[in-house]
């Protein structure tokens, strides 16, 4: 049965290829990103589709897209900002402001346009792009991962607050050579796998997740 997914951080990366996967597999997307050049690539190769170029963060514009389309089976909370790697004292307060805002505000901005519809009709299913920095942590990725543990935490106590039918889940995506890991790892991250071989593994996966899952910490495989 096609499903109707809201996916945000659709111009490049994990999302773009989840894009592609979800197309594919039959399901109508709903996507946003702030690159309008991207956006309107989309918007050509797949009319048929719904894209919006919008920034998670504002609070507003996200109100906006979710009264825009209908009430999503699956919202995937997919965009995130990286910090360029420092010691957290010499992170820029505007830098770990962007994160924080991207990050958390973002993924709570759009659970709290999007739920209410799921709520309505007693389904829906909500994955929240966490990473292995979400339960772990390294040097010099403090924002990023102060974000992330704050992603495991906000789903966690999200699923004791939703009735049976619906579900949220964190999900881990593994290493994956995107524009982002190449921020924190240079040409290290080049052995890893890219958006379209992971997107082929993933994209069954998340649509695999279902009512029985929540409150679960899950991994890519
Ligand atoms: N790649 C990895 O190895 C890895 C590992 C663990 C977790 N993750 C997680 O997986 C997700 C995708 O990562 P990625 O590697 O694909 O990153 P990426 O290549 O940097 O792509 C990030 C996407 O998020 C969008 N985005 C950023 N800020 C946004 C905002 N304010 N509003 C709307 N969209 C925004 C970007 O689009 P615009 O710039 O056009 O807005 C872009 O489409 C993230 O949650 C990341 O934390 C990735």
């Amino acid at each position: 049965m096609s499903r109707q997914i809201a996916i945000s951080g659709v111009s490049k990366g994990l999302g773009r290829a989840m894009v592609d996967g979800f197309i594919e597999a039959g399901h109508h997307v709903s996507g946003c990103s702030r690159t309008k050049a991207a956006i309107a690539e989309l918007q050509a190769s797949h009319p048929d589709h719904d894209w919006h170029v919008l920034d998670v963060a504002d609070d507003q514009a996200v109100a906006d897209w979710a009264g825009a389309i209908p009430c999503p089976d699956l919202l995937v909370n997919n965009a995130a900002l990286m910090n360029t790697p420092a010691p957290l004292w010499e992170v820029p307060a505007a830098t770990f402001d962007a994160l924080t805002s991207v990050n958390i505000n973002g993924t709570a901005n759009t659970i709290r346009h999007f739920l209410p519809g799921m709520l309505a009709r007693a389904s829906g299913i909500i994955v929240n792009f966490s990473s292995g920095w979400g339960r772990s942590s390294s040097a010099e990725v403090a924002p990023y991962c102060a974000t992330k543990w704050a992603i495991e935490g906000l789903s966690q106590a999200l699923s004791q607050e939703l009735p049976q039918g619906l579900a949220v889940v964190a999900v881990n995506p593994g290493i994956i050579n995107t524009e982002m890991l190449q921020k924190c790892w240079g040409e290290g991250a080049e052995g890893f796998p890219d958006a379209p071989a992971w997107a082929r593994r993933a994209v069954p996966f998340i649509l695999s997740i279902g009512p029985g899952d929540n409150g679960q910490a899950l991994s890519c495989p």
